[in-house]
Formats: structure tokens, sequence, C-alpha cells
């Protein structure tokens, strides 16, 4: 079997988690749970940074999309790589600062902060707000002034660009909710300079995410550049650029996104700008380095399906029933039994919970367990507690270490705070 996985893999059979069985694992932890691997977060982080740190005058400075998985385990071991972080809530301000990234390298996204989450990124002395609409600055303004603190401001720019991504997950086009027209953003810059306390200093930009392809980049890269262009004939001052993030990962056997084909075009059409550049990968550095380890809990035959009932959810992992996303998802061991097309399921009452579709896999048993891959972006993070279930807990692998990183509020819990507040 091809494996797309390299921090996952058979040895006799049994799956691996870098050096430590995912059975044992299973035995120790419960199911369903989540485990990331350390080395590979390091090895896409290092892959990330070298091409770009060839082709950038400055090292650019990579603040990982923490929205991807934002556990402090995970971004600690971002801070001990020197990433920034990408945050689109004062929560994950919170989060980043707690797992000691230095606010220089926080950066805070996202088109609806409200007027207390500006002043709490103000307060906390962030490396730059990226402001996305008219009303946003103008309640930056008054949360600087009422604070009396500078803040760096970048303006987040809508290209009007495909990204061949799903619709959901495109943030480019003029018709989403993202960014600024480059006319617009003429007007805006100028204004924030002429504001007291503000400091115009960039643009940024996000055109979408699991963007398979860099040359989706093109166009967005040729319309910053006007942009930049245009900005400084009109005597403005612009020296720093963010790029967003967006970079694909391997979901069943699609290659992911060449990172030397990326560096390449910003070297070519983002570097002769002169700017200090940003990137918010968030996907390219998490999504395979994690897998959710599920149990079968029944094979239901039915005339028409084999349903294989796992105890993880649509509540774990939502991103098939919300994207119809493929994940790849492997047996733990490998039994040897035929090939059977089958759907594997949560035990959640609704038939989106469902993991794959139609989906050859050797036939398990009651009690196997399965690895779904890709997961270790936008899997936790995404989770919730319908159906009264506890999302899967969390465990970092480093070799042959592993911990446990993140337990959610058991049921007992919700109900003794609840019962708090209806006493
Ligand atoms: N920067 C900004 C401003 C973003 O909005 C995003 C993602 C990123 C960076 C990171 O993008 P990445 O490198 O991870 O592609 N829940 C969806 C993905 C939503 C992405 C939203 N924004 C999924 O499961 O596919």
């Amino acid at each position: 079997m091809d494996n797309h996985f390299p921090f996952f893999e058979y040895q006799d059979g049994e799956l691996y988690a870098e050096n430590i069985p995912v059975r044992e694992l299973a035995k120790q932890y419960g199911t369903p749970f989540y485990i990331y691997a350390a080395s590979s977060i390091r090895r896409q982080f290092t892959t990330f940074q070298e091409a770009l740190n060839k082709v950038c005058a400055k090292p650019p400075l990579i603040a990982y999309a923490c929205k991807a998985n934002d556990r402090l385990g995970i971004l600690k071991l971002m801070n001990n790589l020197g990433a920034g972080v990408d945050v689109v809530s004062v929560g994950e301000m919170k989060r980043a600062l707690a797992a000691n990234i230095p606010a220089s390298k926080i950066i805070f996204s996202g088109v609806g902060k409200t007027e207390r989450e500006l002043e709490e990124a103000i307060e906390a002395g962030i490396r730059q707000i990226n402001i996305e609409s008219e009303p946003e600055l103008k309640n930056l303004a008054i949360a600087a002034e009422k604070l009396q603190k500078d803040i760096s401001v970048s303006i987040r720019f809508n290209p009007d660009v495909e990204a061949g991504t799903h619709d959901k997950i495109s943030t480019g086009r003029s018709e989403d909710k993202f960014g600024v027209t480059a006319e617009r953003i003429i007007h805006l810059y100028k204004h924030a300079a002429e504001t007291k306390y503000l400091n115009p200093h960039g643009i940024s930009m996000h055109i979408g995410s699991q963007v398979a392809d860099p040359r989706y980049f093109i166009p967005a890269f040729e319309r910053i550049n006007d942009l930049v262009h245009q900005l400084r004939a009109e005597g403005l001052s612009v020296t720093e650029l963010d790029l967003g993030g967006g970079l694909g990962i391997t979901y069943r056997d699609e290659p992911e996104a060449d990172i030397e084909a990326y560096a390449k075009l910003i070297k070519e059409m983002i570097e002769p700008l002169g700017c200090q550049l940003s990137f918010e990968p968030g996907r390219y550095l998490v999504g395979n380095a994690g897998i959710l380890v599920t149990k079968v809990i029944y094979v239901k035959e039915t005339d028409v399906k084999t349903h294989v009932i796992c105890d993880a959810a649509m509540n774990d992992l939502i991103r098939p029933a919300l994207y119809e996303a493929y994940h790849t998802i492997h047996p733990v061991i490998q039994n040897g039994a035929d090939i059977r097309t089958v759907d594997i399921v949560g035990p959640i009452c609704e038939s989106g919970d469902t993991h794959a579709k139609d989906r050859p896999l050797p036939l398990p048993e009651e009690g196997d367990y399965l690895a779904i891959h890709s997961a270790g972006a936008y899997g936790a993070t995404m989770s919730s507690y319908y159906n009264a279930r506890v999302p899967a807990c969390e465990v970092l692998v480093d070799g042959s270490d592993h911990t446990l990183i993140n337990r959610q509020e058991s049921i007992e819990q919700q109900i003794a705070r609840e019962k708090t507040l209806l006493s």
C-alpha cells in the first residue's frame, strides 16, 4: 500500500504512530482519540521555512493559523520552532499567549472582531491587526484612542480570484465576506495613515484553503503587486505583506502543494516589492500530523449496504459531513480480510454522520480499530458536544514518547455546571 502519511506506518501489519503501536495507545487512552505526530509537524514546518528562507531577503514570519489546531501542546511545539501565530479571535490569542508565543509574533485576522477584542489585542501589544472593513477600522481607531496605544495595521485585500477549492473554504472572490477591493484599500489606508495611534504598514491576503496548485496564487500576486505600486504612488509606505495560508495536503492520493513552486512564485512576483513577508499556513503544518482512532462498535449488514458503525462521529470530525471531504481510512491492524465496499459511519442520529461512503476496506470485526487520516487540522478544533458526546481526547506522540494534551469536560462536569446555574 502506498503510504502518504509517513509518520503513520505499518510494521508487521500493525499501524504505528512514529515509534508507538497505535493499538497500545488505543488501549491506554480509550477511543475515539486523536494522535498527533510531533515529528511530522516539525518536518512540515522546516520544509516550509527552508523553502521560503531561500527566496526571501529577510526571513519571513511563519504565523501558524491556529484555527487548524489550537491545543497548547501544539502551540508550544510551534513556539519552539520559532513560529508566530495567526489568530481569529481573542480566545485564540489567549491560547497563543498561554503557549508563550511572543505578542510580537501574533497577527489577528477575521471579519468580525468586536470592540472588546480589538481593545484586548491592542492591550496585548500584538504584531498587527488585519482590518477587513471600514467600520472595523473605525472601531480600531476608537479602541486605540481610548487606550492611547499604537497599533500596526494591515488591510486585507480581496483580489477577486478563484482558489480552485471547495466553495465553503474559498475566501478571495468578490462575493466572499473577506477583505476589501483595491480601490477601497487605498481609501482606508490613507485614512488609517491620518489616524492617531494607527500605523498602517501593509496588506494581507488569504484566498482560500486546501489550494492544491500554487498557480492559483498567480492572479492574486499580480493584483497585490499593482496595489502596492498604487499605494506607494500615493506616497503611502508599504513595508509588510501577509500572504495568508492555504497550501493543500494529501487526503487521498493527490500530491501536497508544491512548496518549491510556491517559493519560486514568491521570489519572482513578491520579493521585488522589498517587503517583510509573513505567511499563515495552518493545514499544511498539522493536517497530516494527525489521525483519529476509532473502534468498530458494530458491523451492520442490510440488503443494500454494509455499515461499519464506529465510536467516532461527526462531533469529533465534521469535515466529511460539512464539506463532503475525503479522509483516508486504514485498519490499525491489517487482518487479511476480504476487501468489501462499506459505509463507515458514526453513532450520531443523522445520515450525515458518515466518515466514508462506499469505501473499499478489509472487512473489520467488532472491536477492531480504524485510523482516520489527515485529521490533524480542523478536526479537534471543530469538534462539538452534539448528542451529548464528549469529543475525542488528544495525544501528542514524539518518537517513543506520548502525552495526553487534551481531554474535554465530561458530561458529569457539564451537568454539575448547569445545575449550579439553575440553582
Ligand atoms: N489565514 C486566514 C486568514 C484564514 O482564514 C485561514 C483559514 C488560514 C490562514 C489558514 O488556511 P490553511 O493554511 O489551513 O488552508 N475548516 C475548513 C478550513 C477553513 C479554513 C479557514 N481559513 C476545513 O476543514 O477544510
